[in-house]
Order: C-alpha cells, then sequence, then structure tokens
C-alpha cells in the first residue's frame, strides 16, 4: 500500500469551507482505489493566526511543511489583514521558497455549464496556462522614497533570470508534448516590455529548437486576451510570466463558467520539494460563513495533486466524478446558477466516484 503524507493549509475564508469537501473526495478515491492510503496533518496558518500571533505562519513553518509529499491548500487572505501581509507571509514563501516554479492551470469547460461563451460545447475549452510561479512582477523587488512628500516616489520591478525563464519555458514544452495537439503559445507583450520580455522571447526560440515537434506562436498578452474570448479553441498549452498569467487564468476561469471550477498545482517539477495544490478562487470573505462556497475547484485540485503523486486513475475518476455531477445539471452551486450548498455537492460528488469505481 503506497502511503502520502499531505500537509493540510485550509486557510481563510471559504478555504475553510471547500477544504473538507476536497479531503472527502480524496478519501474516497484512496478507499476506493484500494493501493494508497492519504495521511494528513493541519495546519491552521492564516489571517486568525496572524492576529494572534503576529505571523502568517511559524518561523519554521517552511521547515515542517518540507517532509510532506505535498500540501493542500485553501486560500489565504481576509479583510482584517492587508493582502499585501497575507500573501507575501504565507503563500509566496512556500511557492518561492520550495520553487514551485511552474503553476499549472487548466481551463476545460465541463458538461452542464453553460459558461460564458456562446456556442460553446464541451471539447472547444480545453487549454492548460503554464504561469511562472517565482519571479518576474511578483519578484518583490523594489521600493518607496519620499513618502507622504509630492515627489514620493514607488518603484517595483520585475526580476526575469535565465534560469527562470528557461525551466517555465521547458516545463511548458514537455507538457505541450504530453498533450495530443502539441501546441504551445508564448504570451508576452515584448513590442513594450523591451528588456525583459524580449529576453524572455529569445529564450522561448532557443529552448523550441531542442522541441521541433511542437507547434509554437507568439502572442502579445493582449491580444491573448481576445483570444481566450474569441477562439478559445485554437488553445492548447499557453506559457506566460507571474502577472500575464494571473490576469489571464481568471479570465480562463471565467469562460469555463466560474472561478469556483478552477483548480490549480504549484509545482516543483524536480521533486526537491513537496508541490501545492489550491484553487484559483481567493478566500470569498463576501459569501464565507454561508456553506454556498462551491467546492470543484478545490476538489479537481486534489486531482492534480492525485495525478502529481502519480496516482492518476484515482485522478481521472475524481475528474469524471466532476463532470457527471455537472452534467447531470440537478446540483449546482449558486456560482453556476444552482442552489446547492457546498457541502451537497461534496457529497453527490463522492457518491458519483464510488458509483463511478463501482
Ligand atoms: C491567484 C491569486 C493570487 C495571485 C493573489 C491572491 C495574490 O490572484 O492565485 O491567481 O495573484 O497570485
Ligand atoms: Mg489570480
Amino acid at each position: 500500500m503506497q502511503e502520502y503524507h499531505i500537509a493540510v493549509i485550509p486557510g481563510d475564508g471559504i478555504g475553510q469551507e471547500v477544504c473538507p469537501e476536497g479531503l472527502k473526495v480524496l478519501n474516497t478515491a484512496a478507499e476506493v482505489s484500494g493501493s494508497f492510503r492519504l495521511h494528513y496533518d493541519f495546519f491552521p496558518w492564516g489571517c486568525e493566526y496572524y492576529l494572534q500571533k503576529g505571523e502568517m505562519m511559524p518561523a519554521g513553518g517552511l521547515k515542517t511543511l518540507q517532509s510532506f509529499d505535498a500540501i493542500y491548500f485553501g486560500a489565504v487572505g481576509f479583510p482584517n489583514v492587508p493582502d499585501h501581509i497575507s500573501l507575501r507571509g504565507l503563500r509566496l514563501p512556500i511557492c518561492q521558497g520550495f520553487e514551485q516554479y511552474a503553476n499549472i492551470r487548466p481551463s476545460l469547460l465541463l458538461p452542464g455549464i453553460p459558461g460564458a461563451l456562446r456556442n460553446k460545447k464541451v471539447g472547444d475549452i480545453d487549454f492548460i496556462v503554464v504561469r511562472e510561479n517565482t519571479e518576474g512582477e511578483y519578484a518583490g523587488a523594489g521600493g518607496r522614497a519620499h513618502r507622504g512628500l509630492p515627489i514620493e516616489v514607488a518603484v517595483e520591478t520585475s526580476i526575469f533570470s535565465r534560469v527562470g525563464v528557461e525551466r517555465i519555458i521547458r516545463y511548458a514544452f514537455k507538457l505541450a508534448r504530453s498533450r495530443p495537439r502539441k501546441r504551445l503559445a508564448n504570451v508576452t507583450k515584448s513590442n513594450a516590455q523591451q528588456h525583459t520580455l524580449t529576453f524572455w522571447d529569445e529564450i522561448f526560440a532557443e529552448v523550441g529548437k531542442e522541441y521541433p515537434d511542437i507547434t509554437t506562436e507568439r502572442v502579445l498578452v493582449d491580444a491573448m486576451a481576445a483570444r481566450f474570448v474569441l477562439k478559445p479553441e485554437s488553445l492548447d498549452v499557453v506559457v506566460a510570466s507571474n502577472l500575464f498569467a494571473d490576469i489571464l487564468t481568471d479570465l480562463g476561469g471565467a469562460i469555463c463558467g466560474s472561478l469556483g471550477l478552477a483548480p490549480s498545482a504549484n509545482l516543483n517539477p524536480e521533486r526537491h520539494y513537496p508541490s501545492m495544490f489550491e484553487p484559483v478562487h481567493g478566500s470569498a470573505p463576501d459569501i464565507f460563513g454561508q456553506g454556498i462556497a462551491n467546492p470543484i475547484g478545490m476538489i479537481w485540485s486534489g486531482a492534480l495533486m492525485l495525478d502529481f503523486l502519480g496516482e492518476t486513475r484515482a485522478a481521472n475518476l475524481i475528474v469524471a466524478a466532476i463532470s457527471a455531477v455537472t452534467g447531470e445539471g440537478r446540483l449546482l452551486p449558486p456560482d453556476l446558477g444552482g442552489s446547492a450548498s457546498t457541502q451537497q455537492l461534496g457529497d453527490a460528488i463522492a457518491a458519483r466516484l464510488r458509483d463511478l469505481a463501482g
């Protein structure tokens, strides 16, 4: 029996509500597989923790997490703590400290979900955004001077290293190679960002020489935003910098019906450190406490986790169970026009998973 040790950080807001549903489905997947077991350690880190202890996670937090096979993460941020503190105190240190440089964000139109676009059917939207996850516009380099004076200035420098750019582009090429259409779109804005993103484009061209079987294209980020809406069926794998992919993946979630559906994986592909799996949506303070948050993004992120751990069959079963439940259309959460509760959906997906494994 394969054993996996998972660090669970439900975090803030609806992270706490969707996490139990994710675990419910993961447990069901383990049970029906009969070939692996999941062990969880829970960490109460986040904004509440910060208000009590003055830090989002304890000083040795990363060291504690390092021994786990994976991290299952809900959401971070709440109005009672400034965003830059909560983000820079928990999620970013994990992504950067564990070199989770590949943030994988699939956009897949599920059956039974109308989506936001007219005339799109299942199969028309099926692409993956590969987001650079450790540097770029999120590097945190910069500062403020002359605070409070009329001459006050703020500088935030994006940082692109050869190592950082090369590894994310290579990851994207490999991912494109594993998919039937073998297409990769490189998104930059090198007509305006003349230093960093021309550098990125050059590296893309260099690495591309090693992958002659992949069809590539270069698309400016503004044009890509329009393409997500007008012609998503033309996309397979899309690689972009930290901020560009952040923006594009909200749009990617929206065209598939709701941000509440979108899963993500923060991968350290070399497996030197644990990887982290979390829904794309945030802590959603506006709906927290009502039991109506959509748990699908969290449940689907659990599938990405199992897939990365090598439990591909179980991962596929979870996605099939999600599709079966949305396809039936009886139980949908409020963000998809239904009235099912977070828990009802978790129960339904777990039950469906059992049937499918049957
Ligand atoms: C995301 C989120 C975060 C990000 C926020 C909460 C800082 O938007 O994961 O896409 O920009 O990385
Ligand atoms: Mg975002």
